[in-house]
């Protein structure tokens, strides 16, 4: 039988919870063009929210098309003018023959080369040339020239979008989107990333290109009380059954992360035959933090020893990381020291500063660093 849990990709369909707030307003930002941005720590949902919203907009409005773009493995501007051509064709083109026949019709010098496959969506498209940038302009009006000429409105969603900052000339990129982009009519951008420091920088810096570019909407977690009747449901649909306490226990001990909800349910499912026992709850969660303790090892030797002893007060429970006593206690010389570690460690998306108090963004690395690394 196979898990009915799903983490690491989309969540859709049943593997989807809650969101219904979040999931209404993007779609009615999808029909009505409205761009966007999408901030939240990592794993919290961006993506799948993104899906299911622009698979209902497209299904309430006929002449929407919705054009996903996953920037994660680009490098540069070169790579991303190829990818965005490549999807724009792809979304707005229902035959092979309608890709080379648009690509031929807006794009003057590049010649798509296709690789077979079938639906258009497993098509592989790519184009013969050395020299995309010169045809940039073209590419970047492309979306909503085709929309015009279809009678088509378009929305562009752009995951992983911090990557552009690591572009060379990052800032004169920027701003050549943002030029083109800003004039367009038929074409809305959905702009969402997983590393919530550089996205903040893009977004939310007055003397940056994308400073106001749309509605900037910052995730919040699912409430806590949504998850139990999710994870129950989820088991029962398998013929198997856990109490509600004991999703609460789930839920509770990855502090209401999403993904650790759905990983730790799959790994207590795993472990019930019929009817979930509480000794496989403890038995999963320590599955878990060995899993990834390598992973947590490597990170933590990259940091310096008062990045390690910032954290070390963080994850012992401590708010006043500049008080005379924590600094003493875990040797924290003094409150510039704290300062900079704690930079530092939001940059590297460790920690968060997004309430009033900093918070570690992953509860299972949290509970590794104060259970076995400084426990
Ligand atoms: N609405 C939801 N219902 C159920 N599970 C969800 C939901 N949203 C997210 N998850 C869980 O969290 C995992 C991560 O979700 P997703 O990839 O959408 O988040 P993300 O914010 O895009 O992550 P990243 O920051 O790594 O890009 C999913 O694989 C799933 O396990
Ligand atoms: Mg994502």
């Amino acid at each position: 039988m196979n898990s009915p849990f799903v983490y690491g990709r989309i969540a859709a369909d049943a593997s989807f919870t809650d969101r219904i707030e979040e999931t209404a307003a993007l779609v009615s930002d999808f029909k009505n063009l409205t761009n966007t941005i999408l901030i939240s720590p990592r794993r919290w949902g961006k993506s799948s929210l993104v899906r299911r919203a622009g698979a209902l907009a497209q299904s309430e409005k006929k002449n929407l098309r919705i054009c996903y773009i996953d920037i994660f493995n680009v490098r540069t501007e070169e790579e991303f003018y190829e990818k965005l051509a490549a999807e724009i064709l792809r979304s707005t083109s229902s035959f092979l023959d309608e890709v080379v026949a648009n690509a031929k019709r807006f794009l003057s010098r590049l010649i798509p080369v296709i690789t077979a496959g079938d639906p258009i969506n497993s098509v592989g498209i790519s184009f013969k040339t050395q020299d995309v940038k010169m045809s940039a302009d073209e590419i970047l009006d492309l979306a909503e020239n085709i929309a015009k000429e279809k009678n088509l409105e378009l929305v562009i969603c752009i995951d992983e979008f911090q990557q552009i900052a690591n572009f060379g000339d990052s800032e004169a990129f920027q701003a050549k989107l943002r030029s083109h982009w800003q004039l367009h009519q038929r074409v809305a951008y959905c702009l969402y990333g997983s590393r919530r420091h550089m996205m903040i920088e893009v977004f939310t810096h007055r003397e940056k290109p994308f400073y106001k570019f749309g509605k900037t909407i910052f995730l919040e977690k699912i409430s806590p009380e949504k998850w139990p009747e999710f994870i129950m449901d989820r088991f029962r649909s398998t013929g198997k059954e856990i109490s509600r306490t004991q999703c609460e226990w789930i839920v509770r001990k990855v502090d209401n992360n999403p993904y650790y909800i759905q990983q730790l349910s799959e790994e207590v499912w795993n472990r019930t035959d019929s009817i979930c026992t509480d000794a496989s709850l403890d038995q999963a969660f320590n599955a878990i933090v060995n899993m990834q303790a390598g992973l947590d090892l490597a990170l933590t030797s990259t940091l310096t020893l008062s990045q390690q002893n910032l954290l070390h007060a963080i994850v012992d429970g401590n708010k006043e990381l500049t008080s005379a006593a924590v600094m003493g206690k875990y040797g924290l010389k003094n409150s510039i020291t704290v300062l900079r570690a704690k930079n530092a460690l939001i940059k590297m998306d460790i920690i968060d500063n997004f309430g009033k108090e900093v918070t570690m963004e992953d509860p299972v690395y949290a509970y590794w660093l104060k259970n076995v690394y400084f426990g």
